[in-house]
């Protein structure tokens, strides 16, 4: 990412072990322990924060928007990327699997696509781009338990910025 202009990557997560996986990436100059609602960290000072696969998790969205209106800088973005709540809806919540094959499900809630708009835009944020994505064929190829939801829609993707 550096050849494209992004000077300098930190990451957050409340789980040691997936700051560890992020490490073996190389490209993050810090990595903290922090819930995602309450980071600690500098306000007004980024340009870009992104969010993925973690909103499923906050038992209330609004915190989340509030730090994230706090940490941007004017004219900075923040894209949200998750867990269709679609699936939450049908009892399938996300899950990984032990080294003993056995699947274990974390805690999730759901949160309607509108909460995420009421959420963003009472925070102050402007909601610039919404996409939806269904299960495909590139979906079904890469897991092929999956290929029975063919056409439901299993992601999301939000762009907000900060004026
Ligand atoms: C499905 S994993 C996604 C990991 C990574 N963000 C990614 O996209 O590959 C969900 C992650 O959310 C983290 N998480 C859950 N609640 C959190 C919170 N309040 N603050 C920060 N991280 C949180 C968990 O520790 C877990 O690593």
């Amino acid at each position: 990412m550096k050849d494209r202009g992004v000077s300098r990557i930190e990451g957050i997560d409340v789980t040691p072990e997936m700051l560890d996986r992020a490490r073996d990436r190389g490209i993050y100059e810090s990595l903290a322990v922090g819930d995602i609602v309450s980071t600690g960290l500098e306000a007004d000072r980024y340009d870009l924060l992104i969010a993925s696969l973690v909103d499923e998790h906050l038992r209330d969205l609004q915190p989340l928007y509030g730090e994230v209106y706090r940490l941007l800088q004017p004219g900075g973005w923040f894209v949200i990327v998750g867990y269709h709540p679609h699936f939450l809806m049908k009892g399938i919540p996300t899950h990984f699997h032990r080294a003993t094959g056995e699947a274990v499900a974390v805690e999730a809630h759901v949160h309607l696509l509108s909460d995420h708009f009421k959420g963003g835009s009472d925070a102050g944020l402007t909601l610039r781009e919404f996409h939806e994505g269904v299960i495909d064929e590139a979906w079904a190829a890469a897991k092929p338990r999956w290929a029975k939801y063919k056409n439901e829609p299993v992601s999301f993707a939000m762009v907000w910025g900060r004026s």
